[in-house]
Order: structure tokens, then sequence, then C-alpha cells
């Protein structure tokens, strides 16, 4: 076999055989097949695209590059769920517990965050003493203890993606729907869940820009995943706004909690409860209605939250911030952005927002960029609220940058509003 021939083929749109892909993934992961070859071959598929038949065998042996894991001593049925993120986005933090006090087994392996949109494991990490990198018999006896458990990629699981996924970044072939999918999609199968869960995300905050290519993803996902012998879902969720209140890593864990608490029932907590049930569903816990009936119960009756506090003392994490809110870090400086006058928010642009936290220090631009746990920006309003002049509209946060105009500056121009009389605002 010879890689000249495979990339010609990709190049005229001619389907590649199971043999020639795993050539391809087994030669590149193991330095056989050099860096400039297997980029021509990446960009091929950008601007050609690969069957869905392709897709799979794709998927498959990047799942084969490293282990795959052995669930096989979990007590019940394993369900994963993958949002492909965006700003605010803390569902797992929710759902995870949630799903578990009902019955099933939520084993979790996230990332961290890059760019505008933050990662389960920085957020996770903002709590004091947690740990993130666990063995695999730690993980699962953490699992099997709580019913959930959220740990870092390890090393081992798909050395094909990281090193794939490295060369798209340096490449400008990272927005391809099949090597989107074949990524996502190898590290899901190396976990090994019984089910999966996958949450779309498009708009302005997410990879995704239009609803029309978040259900193409979510199409090709849902396929492999079932043509890889999993129940699977891949559900489509609007990202042109923040989710929730909260964005920056220590913040949205205070307000995950606030959602356990029952304190917060708008927008976040009602896509969690249908999330949660569409993973109890797939784990054949009943129809939606029954489902969403569940998960409403097990937060209300505090369960979920008891899971959550668990285990994050079984990571080593103070347990306590779910009682006492003095117990998150604290930023040193902050900066309140008060209405001019009395405005009507139309809407809020969710990637500018993730800048804005991103320039006040809650997230990367580089992979080993640090990040300020308190850091991030707290909003007072969704779209479509009315405020009126002087009250505020949003509070930023942080260590490192006493000087908010620029952040402010950014934050501020990502909020559209009209101005009000003051009479339309009652
Ligand atoms: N997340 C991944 O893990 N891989 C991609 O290609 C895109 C998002």
């Amino acid at each position: 076999m010879n890689v000249i021939d495979i990339i010609n083929k990709t190049k005229r749109k001619e389907p590649l055989v199971r043999d020639e892909i795993e050539y391809l993934v087994n030669g590149y992961t193991s330095g056989g097949i050099p860096d400039y070859q297997m980029s021509a071959w990446l960009m091929a598929v950008c601007l050609n695209g690969l069957t869905d038949e392709e897709t799979l065998l794709l998927t498959l042996a990047m799942r084969d590059s490293g282990d795959i894991l052995d669930l096989g001593e979990v007590k019940g049925i394993t369900v994963d769920k993958h949002s492909t993120g965006g700003v605010g986005d803390k569902t797992t933090l929710i759902i995870g517990p949630a799903a578990a006090a009902c019955g099933v087994y939520v084993p979790k392996m996230s990332g961290r965050g890059l760019g505008h949109t933050g990662g389960t494991i920085d957020k996770l990490e903002s709590i004091s003493g947690y740990r993130t990198e666990l063995s695999f018999e730690e993980f699962r006896d953490i699992v099997n203890q709580t019913g959930f458990s959220v740990i870092s990629q390890s090393g081992s699981l798909c050395p094909a993606d990281k090193k794939i996924y490295a060369l798209r970044n340096a490449t400008a072939t990272v927005d391809s729907i099949p090597l989107i999918c074949a990524s996502i999609m190898s590290k899901k199968l190396a976990l090994n869940a019984d089910c999966i869960l996958l949450d779309v995300k498009w708009g302005t905050g997410a990879f995704m820009k239009t609803r029309e290519e978040a259900e193409k993803l979510a199409a090709i996902m849902e396929k492999t995943a079932k043509a890889a012998g999993k129940k699977c879902r891949a559900v489509v969720t609007d990202m042109n706004e923040p989710l929730g209140f909260a964005i920056g890593n220590s913040l949205e864990i205070r307000e995950a909690v606030d959602v356990l608490k029952g304190r917060s029932k708008g927008r976040l907590y009602r896509i969690c409860m249908e999330l949660t049930a569409d993973m109890l569903e797939l784990a054949g816990k009943g129809n939606h209605d029954e489902c969403v009936k569940m998960a409403k119960e097990a937060v209300a009756s505090g369960r979920a939250l008891e899971i959550f506090r668990k285990t994050i003392e079984l990571h080593g994490g103070d347990g306590r911030i779910c009682d006492d809110d003095s117990l998150f870090p604290k930023a040193k400086y902050s900066h309140v952005i008060s209405a001019s006058r009395d405005v009507e928010i139309i809407s809020v642009d969710a990637e500018e927002l993730g800048m804005a936290s991103l320039m006040l220090g809650a997230g990367r631009v580089c992979k080993s960029d640090d990040i300020d746990s308190a850091a991030g920006i707290i909003l007072e309003f969704e779209a479509g609220d009315k405020i009126s002049m002087d009250a505020p509209l949003m509070t930023l946060y942080s260590d490192v940058c006493s000087d908010f105009h620029e952040a402010a500056m950014r934050a501020y121009k990502a909020i559209k509003f009209r101005y009000l009389t003051s009479r339309a605002l009652t």
C-alpha cells in the first residue's frame, strides 16, 4: 500500500477501503507517515468530505489506536454524554449528578477550554483539591460509589486523535464534519459506555455556527455510534447566547450548585432537565415525560446535589462548597457595567462574551496558558429582559487585570439592546 495512492483517491473522491484507512491512521500514529503527507490527506478530506462508511472506518481505526476501557465492573447501565461545547456550558455538572440520582452510571472524560469556550476539567479544578487525573480503577470505583465521575482525557485513549487533532489545528483542517465526527466519536467509543447522548451546539458561542451544520454533524455522529453498536441520541441545541448567567470556571461551578439546589429554574435548568431525561430514556428508564419528571425530582429532593458533593469529596475536593458560597475563590478585582439608559435586551453574542472572559484570565489562548479560576462574568439579564437606567447589566471579575477598560468594551459590545421610554419598562 502506498500513501500517495491514498491521498490521490481522496483527492479524486474515490472511497477508501478499511485497509487503506487503517494503514493511514496506524502509519501516522507510529511515525511512519510524515506530517506533510497526513496534512495533504486531511486537506483533501476538508475539501471533498468522506462517505459515511469511510467516516465510520476512520472513527474505528482511531478508537483502536489505544486502550478501550472495560466498564464491565460498573454496577449498572452506563451513559456517557458529550457536548460540543460553548460559552457558559456547565451542563455536565448538573445532568451527570441528576442522571446518577435516577439510577444510571455516568463515567465521563472531559477536556480543557481553549479559546472562547470553557472546559469542564478547568471548572472542576477551580474546586480546591479536586483531582482530575485518576487511574482507571479509581475512576471506576467513584462511578460505582456515586454514579458519577469526571476525569481528564487519559493519554492512553485514542493516541491517533491526539496527534491528528494537533496537526489539524496547525493546518486549518479542523472544520470538517467527518474529521470532527471521527475525533469526537473515537474518544466516546474508547470510553465505551453503553449509551451516548450527544449535545451538538450551534450559534455564535459554538463550534458550528449554523443549525444546518450542527444537524449534519449530529446525524453523522449518531449514525457512527449506532453502527459501532452503541445506543445513541444526538440533540441540537442553541448556543447563540451563553448558557446561564455565569461565564468563568469557579463562577460556573457556583451556578451549577445553585441549579442543583433548585434555586435557579431558568433556561439552564430547563435544558439540563431535558438532557437528563434524554440520558434516562436512552438507558431505558421510561418515556420522555416520565424521565423529565424523574430528573426534576432528583434535583428537588436534593439527591443530585448530594451526589455532586460526594463525587467532589471522592476526587479529593472540598465538598463544603455545596453549602458555603464563601469557600469559592474570590477575584481580587471586579467591575460593574450598568445600563446608561432604560433598555430592552434583544440578544447577547456568546462568542464576544467568551472572548471578554478570556481577556479577564478565565480562558486560554494557547494550550499551555495558566487560567485564573475566579475570573469571568456574571450576567444580570437574559435576552428579552428590560433593564432600567443605572441598574447593573453584568459584573466582570479578574485577578490579573485591574484595568477593565478593554474587556468591558468587548463585553458591552456583545449586547444588542434597544432604548426604551421609561413607561415601556413596566
Ligand atoms: N472536539 C474534538 O474532540 N475534536 C474535534 O475535532 C472538534 C472538537
